[in-house]
């Protein structure tokens, strides 16, 4: 989805962010792993916290299942929404803020929270970092991110030929390749609740191929939740290898974390 008109800058950014939202719910594969998890872990009794409630879909399931429900949200579109949705719901609390910012006013059983990004931390969840309480636990609880080298030869793919691989030079594509078959050669970065990113410089030397991958993986206590592609939510993500080491660092801002692709 794409806003095609010209818009004042923060209704633009709040409306683009809305539908990037929305179009989270096509991928029932995603939403369909994290319930039949949840359902196996929760109890009637607990209070639990929603990191980034989104257009409420969780907030519903978690909400016939368990005492109380706070959605927390930052965007404001996705915020008026969800008060329309549960304004009046007896056992859900609509709190419009950034998760980092906010303080429940109760012991938290759980705090429920998807802010993966295709990079693993690209997109919010360093706030979980900055949590000014802390929660029992937290579902998913872990993710790392891989990482794979393609020869861009035996793609066939009609557009995406090797004289063009080079030109992506420093950017990081997410979608690429959509599809394509890579084995992990290893792991770039780690995220573990309440420890956090840990991230090192990889080593591609010994490793043939011109276009490297990396694929995220969602994991909680170790065992796989959703990876990229398989979970259309989180595409590949796609760069040309400019060298044999790089890493990846992270900085974050404003609720989100930027990324910074440096070769060596
Ligand atoms: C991937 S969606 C998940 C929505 C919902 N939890 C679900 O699973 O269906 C992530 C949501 O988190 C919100 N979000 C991102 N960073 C946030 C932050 N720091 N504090 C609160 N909400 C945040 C986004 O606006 C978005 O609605």
């Amino acid at each position: 989805m794409e806003i095609l008109n010209d818009l004042p800058d923060e209704q633009f950014l709040d409306l683009d962010a809305f539908l990037s939202i929305l179009s989270i719910y096509e991928d029932r594969t995603r939403t369909r792993r994290l319930q039949r998890h949840l359902r196996t872990m929760i109890q009637p009794d607990w209070v639990v916290v929603e990191a980034g409630a989104g257009l409420g879909h969780m907030t519903a399931y978690l909400a016939k299942r368990v005492k109380r429900v706070y959605a927390v949200e930052e965007n404001a579109l996705a915020c008026r929404y969800l008060h329309y949705r549960f304004g009046n719901h007896p056992r859900v609390r609509v709190i419009c803020s950034t998760i980092e910012s906010w303080v429940p006013p109760e012991p938290v059983d759980l705090l429920f929270q998807e802010l993966y990004g295709p990079l693993l931390y690209d997109e919010s969840l360093g706030a979980l970092e900055r949590l000014q309480f802390k929660p029992r636990r937290v579902f998913p609880d872990g993710g790392a991110l891989e990482v794979g080298l393609l020869d861009s030869r035996t793609l066939n793919d009609p557009v995406v030929k090797p004289d063009l691989v080079p030109l992506l030079n420093g950017a990081l594509v997410a979608d690429l390749v959509p599809g394509a078959r890579f084995r992990p050669i290893g792991r770039v970065c780690t995220w573990h609740w309440p420890q956090g990113l840990h991230c090192q410089e990889v080593n591609l030397s010994g490793h043939p191929g011109d276009l490297v991958v990396f694929r995220l993986v969602v994991l909680h206590e170790g065992q796989v939740i959703c990876r990229a592609e398989e979970c259309p939510n989180w595409p590949l993500v796609f760069t040309y290898r400019a060298g044999d080491r790089f890493r990846l660092n992270f900085t974050y801002r404003d609720a989100y974390s930027r990324v910074e692709l440096e070769w060596r």
